[in-house]
């Protein structure tokens, strides 16, 4: 079972659109898939289910009110999801004085009944106690980048995040893969910054690219994945190619 986290502290660098179409397709492959969305926006959530804050869902695992088993939903073929909702915005003081704190996402994942051959995790775009626990249960981190303003910089600052949290947790998860996200060949700010993050990041920042494509943007709000919606876009291309690449790299 590998476990991965999409990361980046910048919001809207397109964590969640890719973690939707990367599992819809892994998923048409015959992989067991949980997803755990680790945002209080909920964004995970409603791109698969129609949101209901009453739910109860990764919440209640976090505060031990329900067996992590008793929450997981079926969403569709071979996908499971740990729905968030808008509660986890008052989740912190809660937990803050808990024993392991970090790992109390880690402790919960380990009763799981299914076998996955992936979990994959959404955060939020912050250095938050949720964040970390998503960081600390996961291998990997994969972490999606817009190739705008200082996004060297930006990862950067994650880099120092994630280390402070390994150096602090004494654990071992990896920065695997940065790839660009809403990526326009024309611009030429974008190619500068893909040319930076390529020097600086060598083989970890993937030679493919997800363009800018407004079927990405209107698929979840039929639920669907790419794959399910605009099977033919330039989306659905982008995506499929990215986890070739990765395929080709090893994996996940
Ligand atoms: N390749 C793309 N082309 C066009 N729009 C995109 C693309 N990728 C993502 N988007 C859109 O950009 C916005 C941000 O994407 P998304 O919500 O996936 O980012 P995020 O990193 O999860 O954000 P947050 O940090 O708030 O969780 C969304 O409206 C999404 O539909
Ligand atoms: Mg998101």
């Amino acid at each position: 079972m590998k476990k991965i986290c999409f990361f980046n502290l910048k919001g809207g660098c397109a964590k969640t659109t890719s973690i939707i179409n990367i599992v819809s397709y892994l998923a048409m492959k015959n992989n067991k898939i949980l997803v755990v969305d680790c945002d209080m926006q909920s964004n995970l959530t409603s791109s698969l289910i129609n949101y209901d804050m009453y739910r109860p869902g990764i919440f209640q695992v976090f505060t031990g009110e329900k067996d992590i088993n008793e929450v997981i939903i079926r969403v569709k073929d071979n996908i499971d999801l740990l729905p968030s909702s808008l509660l986890m915005s008052t989740l912190e003081p809660r937990i803050n004085g808990i024993y392991g704190r970090e790992f109390i996402l880690q402790r919960a994942l380990n009763k799981l009944h299914n076998n996955y051959d992936y979990i994959f995790y959404d955060s939020s775009p912050s250095f938050s106690l949720v964040t970390t626990n998503a960081i600390v249960a996961s291998d990997n981190i994969i972490v999606p980048v817009q190739t705008e303003y200082f996004a060297v910089e930006g990862v950067k600052l994650l880099l120092e995040t994630l280390n402070y949290i390994k150096e602090g947790l004494n654990i071992q998860t990896e920065l695997k893969y940065l790839f660009a996200t809403m990526h326009d060949t024309r611009n030429n700010l974008n190619t500068i910054q893909y040319e930076n993050l390529k020097k600086v990041f060598k083989d970890k920042f993937l030679d493919t690219y997800i363009r800018k494509n407004v079927a990405l943007a209107e698929s979840p709000i039929f639920k669907q994945s790419i794959f399910e919606y605009k099977p033919h876009s330039n989306g659905a291309h982008d995506y499929e190619l990215l986890i070739k690449e990765i395929e080709s790299k090893g994996g996940f």
